[in-house]
C-alpha cells in the first residue's frame, strides 16, 4: 500500500471507529433511517435480481444494517468493513435477532463466488488506486453473469450545492476527511473498461439527504421518497440527484 493509501486509510479507520462507538448505531436506528434501509433493500434485491438461492457479499457494511435487513431474502450475506466496531456491532446484531446466515469480517477480502456483490456509500471513500483497481478484483469475487451494485453520492447532485450553502458545518461532521463526491459517468466507465456491462441510474433526489436531516420523521421521508419517484422521471432534475447506483453485470464469458 502506498503511504498516501495508507494515510487515507488510517483516517478512515479514525473516522469510522468514532462514528461506530455509538453515533451511528443510535441515527440508523431512528424511523425515516430504518425506512430508507428498507427502501434500499428492495432497491437492490430488484437491480441484482438476488433470490433466496444467491450469495451476496457486502463491501464497506458499517454496522451491518442494510445487511441484516437483506439476510432473510438471500440464501448467505457476507459483510466486510475495515472497522472492527462496525463489525463487533453487526455481529451482535446478527447474534440478538438470531440471522443465521450473515457473517461480518474486518478487512476488505472475501473468498468464494458471489452471485451479487454490493458497496453501499463505500466506493466514495476508495483512494482513486483502490477505485480504480476495484473493477478487477471483482473478477474474483463476482460470478459469470453476476451483478455488483453500488450506491454514492453524485458529484453533480443539487443537495450537495445547497447543503454546503445552508449547513456546511453538518456536512463536514457527516464526512470523512478524504471522501469525495463521484461523477457517474467517469466510475461507470472504470467498470466498463474492465470488460462488464455496466448501466447507472439515479436512486433519489431529495428523500435520503431528508432522512439523514430528519432522522425521527418517518412520514416525510415516505412523502419525500415519493415525490422523487416523480421528480426523477425528469431528466433534467435526474442529473442534479443526490445519489447515483451502479449496475454492473459480469458478462458470463468472462474468464
Ligand atoms: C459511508 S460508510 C457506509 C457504511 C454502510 N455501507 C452504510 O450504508 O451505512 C463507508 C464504510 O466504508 C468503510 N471503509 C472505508 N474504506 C474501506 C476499505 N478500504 N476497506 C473496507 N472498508 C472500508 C468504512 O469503515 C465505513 O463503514
Amino acid at each position: 500500500m502506498s503511504a498516501e493509501a495508507d494515510g487515507v486509510f488510517q483516517r478512515e479507520l479514525a473516522y469510522h471507529e468514532k462514528l461506530y462507538s455509538g453515533f451511528a448505531q443510535a441515527h440508523f436506528a431512528r424511523p425515516a433511517v430504518r425506512a430508507l434501509r428498507a427502501h434500499m433493500v428492495r432497491r437492490i434485491l430488484r437491480m441484482t435480481g438476488a433470490t433466496n438461492n444467491s450469495r451476496v457479499l457486502s463491501l464497506g457494511c458499517g454496522i451491518g444494517d442494510t445487511e441484516l435487513l437483506l439476510a432473510p431474502d438471500v440464501r448467505e450475506i457476507v459483510g466486510v468493513d475495515l472497522s472492527p466496531a462496525a463489525i463487533r456491532q453487526a455481529r451482535a446484531d446478527a447474534q440478538s435477532l438470531s440471522i443465521r446466515n450473515a457473517r461480518f469480517e474486518e478487512g476488505s477480502e472475501a473468498s468464494g463466488a458471489f452471485d451479487a456483490v454490493i458497496a453501499i456509500f463505500f466506493l466514495h471513500h476508495l483512494p482513486d488506486a483502490a477505485l480504480a483497481e476495484l473493477p478487477h478484483r471483482l473478477l474474483d469475487w463476482l460470478a459469470p453473469g453476476g451483478v455488483f451494485y453500488s450506491l454514492d453520492p453524485s458529484r453533480d447532485r443539487l443537495s450537495g450545492v445547497v447543503g454546503r450553502k445552508l449547513i456546511p458545518g453538518l456536512m463536514k461532521k457527516y464526512q470523512t476527511a478524504d471522501e469525495r463526491e463521484l461523477q457517474a459517468a467517469w466510475t461507470a466507465d472504470l467498470f466498463r473498461r474492465a470488460g462488464f456491462e455496466v448501466r447507472t441510474e439515479m436512486y433519489d433526489f431529495g428523500s435520503s439527504p431528508l432522512a439523514g436531516l430528519f432522522p425521527g420523521w418517518r412520514f416525510g421521508f415516505r412523502i419525500a421518497r415519493g415525490l422523487d419517484d416523480w421528480l426523477l422521471r425528469a431528466p433534467a432534475i435526474r442529473r442534479r440527484g443526490s445519489n447515483f447506483e451502479l449496475i454492473v453485470r459480469r458478462p458470463r464469458a468472462t474468464t
